[in-house]
């Protein structure tokens, strides 16, 4: 674990195999990627074509779900499984509407640390820090968290296109759960996920190949994705996919509507 002041700190990139981040990064139209990247990318879209489409549909639910949580009175944010800067990142949307949003960053993929300056160009008024740590170690996340967020007041745990790569093994629930424990009546939880529910072929097909290249995905159901919110009031419209979250707070990602974007969204208050 370790906090980004100033400078970068020197990382190891592990260019050998895919990273989740760089090929969102690669999905997104970024410049961080690698060529095992482009080309696990490039197998995926042959599956699906739309996987670029996801990965924006998903940019965009992080865009609504913060500005709806800053617009309702939240003003600290913990976002986990941050990914490679990408504009507008969260706290520029949170420090648009309240320019004292405290935010949290935190990835555990070295590439994230490496681009971590372009994540702490904040607003004076508020504050933005980045934490290199693993969530399946909640402590030292929380630990982390506590030096800049103040725990007695509501804090928004977003954890956006991250849990499908925390198996039921490394217990994705109870962490969850446990992360939550920590927070404040009031808080809120912010999950998207991606799912087989839609297209059971494909998926079986993208995650073997994933696995393959040593990264695994844990596709959950709706049910199984709900269960992360157990003991929240889910915000309206509930588990949705991710477009029908609040579509009137952001502007439509072209091709969202051109077929199924295999996820879920959703946002909950800690009662
Ligand atoms: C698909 S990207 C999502 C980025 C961003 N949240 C978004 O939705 O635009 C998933 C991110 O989760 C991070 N990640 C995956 N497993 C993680 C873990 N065990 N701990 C922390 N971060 C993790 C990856 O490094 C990657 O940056």
């Amino acid at each position: 674990m370790e906090f980004v002041m100033n400078g970068r700190p020197p990382v190891e990139i592990d260019t050998s195999r895919p990273h989740p981040a760089r090929m969102y990064d690669w999905y997104l139209g970024g410049k961080d990627n690698y060529p095992v990247d482009e080309a696990m990318g490039r197998q995926m879209l042959a599956l699906d074509p739309r996987v670029p489409v996801m990965a924006r549909v998903n940019r965009a639910f992080m865009h609504r779900t913060t500005r709806w949580l800053a617009e309702n009175g939240v003003r600290q944010f913990l976002d986990i499984g941050t990914g490679i800067p990408t504009e507008p990142n969260l706290h520029q949307i949170a420090q648009r509407v309240a320019a004292d949003a405290v935010v949290v960053y935190s990835d555990n993929d070295p590439i994230v640390l490496a681009h971590a300056a372009a994540l702490l160009r904040g607003t004076p008024e508020g504050r933005t820090e980045y934490l290199q740590a693993d969530v399946r170690s909640p402590d030292a996340v929380i630990e982390g968290a506590r030096k800049v967020l103040d725990f007695g007041r509501p804090v928004a745990l977003s954890l956006i296109a991250l849990l499908h790569f925390v198996s039921d093994e490394d217990g994705a629930h109870d962490l969850v759960q446990g992360l939550l424990s920590e927070l404040p009546s009031g808080s809120y939880l912010v999950v998207s996920h991606a799912t087989a529910d839609f297209t059971p072929e494909e998926s079986k097909a993208a995650t073997e190949k994933l696995k393959a290249a040593g990264v695994n995905l844990a596709l959950r159901s709706r049910d199984e994705f709900a269960r992360f919110f157990d003991g929240l009031d889910l915000v309206e419209p509930g588990v949705e996919v991710p477009h029908k979250w609040h579509p009137e707070l952001g502007e439509p990602v072209p091709g969202q509507d051109d077929g199924v974007i295999p996820g879920y969204g959703a946002v909950g208050r800690k009662p």
